[in-house]
């Protein structure tokens, strides 16, 4: 062969290879989009989440290794590019509008009317749906790709925040091309609402009080600040969803808004509740209806809109002022109530942080019964100068927790004084509270504390930690006061009271054997969950499962350095020096030496020890042909879960090719580029 021939037959290789990869990657993407369809927008999903981070790390890898083939409709490109300095502002091609408010039946009536007029006395039909209580955007797709996403801004222009949409789930980051009356749907606009469910804003809320942390009042103002970080890798943390209600299209043009939005949700996006109204009783009927169920949804709604349905119609009434006259909202109000604040008290949190809540006359208010709010911190309670004894105003409006909003001036008592925050902890020992330079709040220091170890052992127990059943707030209230618990070692010795316990009043024999054994059965709980259980400030979820990935033992975690600790992924100055503060405590060293007696796991997980296989951490494997006794699937997963790779293309940096029967193109490459072959035998002593 000469050397033209030579370099020739390796350039169509090259092309071969570079074909295989490319197939195998929009493969590996497909099949990740159909996941994150049937999971993020359908509810549905077919198979684990294991199973899904097997298929997203084989994507990341293979791109890892040909980067000139990531795309940006890639899923991997949801995890968050490099941060931006600024957002470019960028031109709506056509304005977002907004509407026009309204808080009565009467200015329902009255918009009905304007709009039958407007269409020479034709009653419309419209479409009614809920106002999601979020942020609007605007995403823009090219050729079927999610090219551009943007914030409302002031309706002409607003900000480039792509990078920040595509780290959103339920947003198609492609979507598949859909023939409509002949015409081919590629390019378009689809506007919509990124919102946070309730239930996640308080987990994210609950993170920064025990973080001491400034909170967000509201899923609405959390996500718009999400929008606005400028790291994308930070809003990938941050659950957003969308819902969409709004498509413009010049390839497509149907006549309704609801023929749109049926399309939308076809296309795979998340669409809202939407109902047809002919008449004003239909419409009334819609806003009642999620007036009295709106408490019961997971995410908040502010109201209904009201949209004309036919296209044609709703450029027949055209705009006045920056509103469209073809639709409006109609708003609930803020459901309110008044009540006697009977006192203001204190709750001591499991890091010290001392929150004042409002003992309330217990006051019935949108689906609940209320008898404590709230008051976050001192400057709250100054600011809005409410002293016990007043009759206050109590809100469950965009906030998910009920709030006191203000007091009644005309019903307070002619006694009244300013509250004084208190300056001792609420608990028998009265340390002295202090309130750090720049925060809100004020922090009981003294590790002996009741009230925080209440906090702390109930934390220990809890669902996402040690999870043992029986051990709640009541019980450990009960125990720490007759100081059978005064740490969270204590817990494990309470095999030993059993006696004691079971004469507690109201305590029988069964429940003590009950919580006895969830007590042992805790013992087996992972590394990950005993860390995160210990209560190190700043050390969630998240950061305990990467430090128990990290280092072998606890005993590395409390010898590392500073350096050590911030060169492991995500965790920051701040962790790292709460975490050695609190390995600097003796106290807490004793708790630790006393629960590794106890028998809780303190080393890295057994089977993850194991994973990291000496021959198959880092190495990279190709699979080709047929194995004998197991599928490729069953080899990747082998080979995957012990710490290895499995790329699809054979190049100078494949170890091994696993090949097995009528083996084709990547066996002769690897022989050319002389990579090591085996057989399936082979493989399984590797692994053995
Ligand atoms: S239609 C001109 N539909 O409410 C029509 N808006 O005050 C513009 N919103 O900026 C929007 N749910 O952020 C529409 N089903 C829905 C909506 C909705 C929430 C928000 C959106 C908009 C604001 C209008």
């Amino acid at each position: 062969m000469t050397d033209i021939h030579r370099q020739a037959s390796m350039f169509e290789a090259n092309i071969e290879e570079d074909k295989n990869t490319a197939d195998e990657l929009e493969k590996l993407r497909a099949e990740i989009r159909r996941h994150d369809q049937l999971y993020y927008v359908e509810a549905a999903p077919e198979i684990s989440d294991r199973e899904y981070d097997a298929l997203f790390r084989r994507l990341l890898d293979l791109e890892h290794e040909n980067p000139s083939f990531i795309t940006p409709d890639s899923p991997t490109q949801r995890v968050g590019g490099e941060p931006l300095k600024e957002f470019r502002s960028v031109n709506h091609e056509i304005p977002m509008l907004s509407l026009a408010n309204t808080y009565s039946e009467d200015e329902i009536r009255n918009f009905q009317r304007r709009v039958t007029d407007g269409l020479d006395r034709i009653a419309p039909n419209y479409s009614a749906e809920l106002k999601y209580d979020g942020v609007a955007i605007s995403l823009r797709y090219t050729d079927c790709i999610l090219t551009l996403g943007t914030t409302r801004g002031d309706g002409e222009k607003g900000d480039d925040i792509t990078q920040n949409i595509r780290t959103v789930y339920s947003v198609p980051l492609r979507v598949k091309p859909i023939e409509i009356k002949g015409a081919i749907l590629k390019n378009f606009e689809v506007r919509g609402e990124i919102y946070m469910l309730k239930e996640d804003f308080l987990t994210i809320n609950r993170e920064r009080e025990e973080n001491g942390e400034k909170l967000f009042a509201n899923p609405r103002n959390l996500t718009a600040g999400t929008l606005k970080l400028q790291d994308p890798k930070e809003v990938a943390k941050r659950p957003l969803k969308i819902t969409c209600y709004y498509l413009y299209s010049e390839d497509v043009k149907l006549e309704l808004h609801s023929e749109n939005i049926r399309l939308l949700q076809k296309m795979g996006f998340p669409v809202g509740n939407l109902r047809i109204c002919n008449t004003l009783d239909d419409i009334l009927d819609y806003i009642y209806y999620w007036r009295e169920r709106r408490e019961s949804l997971p995410f908040f709604i502010d109201g209904v809109v009201l949209k004309v349905d036919s296209l044609r119609q709703q450029d027949e009434l055209g705009m006045i002022a920056r509103s469209p006259r073809w639709a409006i909202a109609y708003k609930y109000e803020a459901a309110k109530a008044q009540t006697l604040l009977r006192e203001i008290t204190l709750q001591v949190g499991r890091t010290g942080v001392v929150t004042p809540v409002a003992e309330l006359q217990p006051v019935f208010l949108a689906g609940s019964t209320i008898s404590r709010a709230t008051l976050h911190n001192a400057d709250y309670i100054a600011e809005l100068d409410i002293r016990p004894g007043d009759t206050v105003v109590v809100e469950k409006g965009g906030d998910v927790i009920p709030k006191v909003s203000g007091y009644v001036a005309e019903l307070r008592p002619a006694d009244s004084q300013p509250y004084v925050f208190p300056i001792e902890c609420p608990c028998h020992l009265h340390n002295k509270l202090h309130r750090p330079e720049g925060e809100a709040n004020y922090y009981c220091d003294h590790a002996q504390c009741p009230w925080q170890i209440r906090r702390k052992i109930t934390h220990f127990a809890s669902r996402n930690a040690m999870n043992i059943e029986g051990l709640g707030e009541k019980i450990v209230d009960r125990l720490t006061d007759l100081g059978i618990l005064r740490t969270i070692a204590d817990v494990y010795d309470l095999h030993n009271r059993a006696d004691e316990l079971a004469a507690l009043d109201r305590w029988g024999k069964k429940s003590v054997e009950n919580l006895l054994k969830a007590i042992e059965k805790s013992k087996k709980q992972s590394f990950a969950r005993v860390l995160f259980a210990l209560g190190i400030r700043f050390v969630g979820e998240g950061a305990a499962k990467i430090l128990s990935k990290k280092f072998v033992s606890i005993d590395s975690i409390a010898e590392a350095t500073a350096e050590q600790l911030m060169s492991v992924e995500d965790i920051g100055e701040r962790t790292a020096a709460s975490i050695a503060a609190f390995f600097a405590e003796q106290d807490e060293r004793e708790v630790i030496e006393r629960l590794k007696t106890a028998g809780l796991n303190f080393n890295r997980d057994i089977g993850e020890e194991n994973n990291l296989s000496p021959i198959l951490e880092g190495k990279i494997f190709v699979l080709t042909g047929e194995l004998p006794n197991m599928t490729r699937k069953e080899a990747s997963d082998i080979i995957e879960a012990y710490g290895g790779k499995v790329s699809g293309s054979v190049s100078k940096k494949t170890t091994f090719v696993l090949a097995g029967e009528n083996a084709g193109s990547k066996l002769e490459k690897a022989r050319g580029l002389g990579v090591a072959i085996i057989n399936e035998d082979d493989f399984r002593n590797m692994v053995k």
